[in-house]
């Protein structure tokens, strides 16, 4: 199934000059939702997962779907202040300033396996963080995964020694 004509470019958003991908068509559509959330999947090629950590918010959409597949449960990483229980935190680099995405102290033991999933990657620095936060509790990351790579922005290059797998590339 080709992917790309259910990803919308919005000009100009969120800010002037930004080209934004957006996935809503995708969501949208029974069967490219389906598909997609299939050959994600299957890209996991029946590695064992026991968790799947989903990035707050857009990673929200897809983690939890893949997880049920998967027989895994799921795990959300959150911008800071949001999750109610202990946390471990982690900062990471914004256009301007930083900031920081935590995850409950309890929502993975040590040798877990885990697969970090997002909807886009861009320079990395969303990934990277959540990559160090799923280590610092000693999980064990299978493999991350995207629905978009953007390739201009090296994001893979943070996440170099992860095993990455993407819907579509730009
Ligand atoms: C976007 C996107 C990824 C991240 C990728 O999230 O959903 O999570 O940026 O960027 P990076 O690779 O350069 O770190 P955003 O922080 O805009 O928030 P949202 O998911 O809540 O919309
Ligand atoms: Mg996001």
């Amino acid at each position: 199934m080709d992917f790309k004509p259910f990803i919308r470019d919005v000009n100009d958003f969120p800010k002037t000059g930004v080209i934004f991908k957006d996935i809503t068509p995708l969501l949208n559509d029974n069967n490219a939702l389906k598909a997609a959330c299939q050959i994600l999947f299957e890209k996991v090629h029946g590695q064992h997962i026991d968790k799947v950590v989903g990035v707050d918010s857009r990673g929200f959409i897809f983690a939890p779907l893949l997880a049920s597949k998967l027989n895994a449960g799921f795990v959300p990483v959150r911008k800071k202040g949001k999750l109610p229980y202990e946390t471990l935190s982690e900062s990471y680099a914004l256009e301007y300033g930083t900031d920081s995405l935590e995850i409950h102290a309890d929502a993975i033991k040590k040798g877990e396996k885990v697969l970090v999933h997002d909807d886009v990657l861009a320079t990395g620095g969303t990934a990277e963080a959540v990559c160090k936060l799923v280590e610092r509790l000693g999980g064990e990351i299978v493999q991350c995964n995207f629905l978009i790579q953007l390739d201009f922005l090296n994001g893979a290059e943070k996440l170099n020694g992860y095993d990455i797998k993407t819907l579509l590339k730009y």
